[in-house]
């Protein structure tokens, strides 16, 4: 099924529970959203994932959680400071500011021209200002008097925490090149461009792990280090088809032109999606080199090496990179799971097929009616499986009803508890309940007793 538009699934999101737009009481605010209730859940869950493949399933990965208010002069060392910038420019006439290089790729709406070919603006058609240079940090200030020595910034990555730790996670975790860190955490960027829902926000969260390597013997031919760099982006590309379940013609890579390399980078390749504006970054695969070891260790007048035993002489690592953005996975796990089909009396049935690894809620308990009977067994049901998984106990409305709310939002089970399971008119119950599944709505009866374990097979053990 092709990918439904962007605004079917803002309106899912917030009918849902999964995402709404900030401080809307205060008419919002442009490029932030809140998590709600199910929100949270799915972001903890793929957070969970790539923490799991990149620290918990692999021995060379460890993990950080850096300050994210730290000293100023990080961000100088990381160039942050002088080259986070985005070139604006203003309409003479309306007087709106737009980012050059996204007026220039119509995100703004068509891009307009005048007769010689120059860009004008793409609300009134006015004349543009000459490029400015715009930081795009926040910048902030700590302590009770605003002054240089005062000021701080939002850090607009999670990559520098790690770097700044590096000699002491080699020293307490007596680490043997090649290894990784990886942090997951929140970044800010002033973003001045219209942000597509979560695809570009203020605040969002990021999935980095620096990866250290020997460094080439060659700093013109390293090889080694570039083959690599090329592992990883193979290693990232099938973690979001096989563990995020995306459609792999839905994604692609894109390697970086020698032009939009910076200068330190021996090569950036990007994992792309095609969002139903076009294709985006998803994240970035970034060979480093020895880039920002370096610069830390001139600022801060601290070596910042690395022992090597076989060699016997210090030496810098080099460091390949995956950054990948939490909130634009999740916009993406969203669009992809987003499914809708004709029921059996054929009418549209929403669903979303998120792999259940990821999905918020794992399983449903609902009693076929609000049947004073029925509602003391499905509460033990419920009470059975809430501290195993996030469930949903719903007596609310027809069964029907309650079935398309769980398809909704991507339940992949639901536990019904009928009258065959309590009995009537004297009759003794089976004590069996149907186990509904969300994709196929396949059911299968099974007695109480192997429930869970029922329920961990079709679960893939989540
Ligand atoms: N340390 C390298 C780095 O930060 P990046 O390509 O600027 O690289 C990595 O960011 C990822 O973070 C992007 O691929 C994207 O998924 C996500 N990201 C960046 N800016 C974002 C924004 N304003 N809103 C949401 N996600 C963003």
């Amino acid at each position: 099924m092709p990918a439904p538009d962007l605004d079917t699934i803002v309106s899912l999101a917030k009918r849902r529970g999964f995402i709404f737009p900030a401080a809307e009481i205060y008419g919002g605010f442009a490029n932030a959203y809140d998590y709600g209730p199910l929100g949270v859940e799915l972001k903890r869950n793929i957070r969970e994932a790539w923490w799991r493949s990149m620290v918990r399933e692999r021995d060379d990965v460890v993990g950080l959680d850096a300050s994210l208010m730290t000293n100023p002069q990080v961000w100088v060392a990381s160039g942050h400071v002088a080259n986070f910038t985005d070139p604006l420019v203003d309409c003479k006439s309306c007087h709106q500011r737009f980012r050059l290089d996204h007026l220039e790729e119509g995100i703004y709406g068509e891009v307009r021209r005048d007769a010689s070919g120059a860009l004008r603006c793409p609300n009134d058609g006015g004349e543009l200002t000459e490029p400015r240079q715009f930081n795009m940090m926040f910048k902030t200030q700590v302590g009770p008097v605003p002054d240089e020595a005062s000021v701080a910034y939002l850090p607009p990555e999670t990559a520098q925490g790690i770097f700044i730790n590096f000699e002491n996670v080699v020293s307490s975790m007596r680490r043997k090149l090649p290894f990784g860190v990886a942090q997951s955490r929140v970044s800010f960027r002033n973003e001045i461009t219209p942000g597509r829902f979560v695809f570009r926000t203020l605040e969002f969260e990021q999935m980095e792990m620096e990866y250290f390597c020997r460094p080439p013997k060659d700093r013109a031919n390293p090889e080694e280090y570039l083959s690599l760099y090329r592992a990883w982006v193979q290693e990232r590309l099938r973690w979001y088809t096989d563990v995020i379940g995306i459609d792999p013609a839905r994604l692609r890579l894109r390697e970086h032109t020698r032009e939009e390399l910076s200068h330190y980078s021996a090569g950036t390749t990007d994992i792309e999606y095609l969002f139903p504006w076009g294709w985006g970054e998803l994240e970035g695969v970034a060979a480093r080199t020895d880039f920002d070891l370096t610069q830390h260790a001139q600022l801060s007048g601290h070596p910042l090496t690395y022992f090597d035993e076989e060699t016997n002489e210090h030496v810098v690592p080099w460091v390949v990179e995956p950054a990948a953005g939490l909130t634009r996975t999740l916009a993406v796990t969203l669009l992809e799971a987003y499914t809708e089909e004709p029921d059996e009396k054929g009418d549209n049935r929403v669903v979303l097929k998120l792999r259940p690894n990821i999905a918020p809620v794992k399983v449903a308990v609902l009693p076929l009616s609000k049947n004073e009977k029925l509602r003391p067994t499905a509460r033990r049901v419920y009470d059975l499986l809430r501290p195993l998984w996030l469930a949903q106990y719903d007596e609310t409305q027809s069964i029907g009803r309650r079935y398309r709310r769980q398809d909704e939002i991507g339940t992949p089970l639901c536990v019904t508890v009928d009258f065959q399971t309590v009995g009537e008119e004297g009759q003794p119950g089976d004590d069996a309940v149907t186990i509904r599944e969300r994709d196929s709505q396949a059911q299968v009866r099974v007695p109480m007793a192997g429930l869970v374990e029922a329920l961990r097979d079709r679960l893939g053990g989540c």
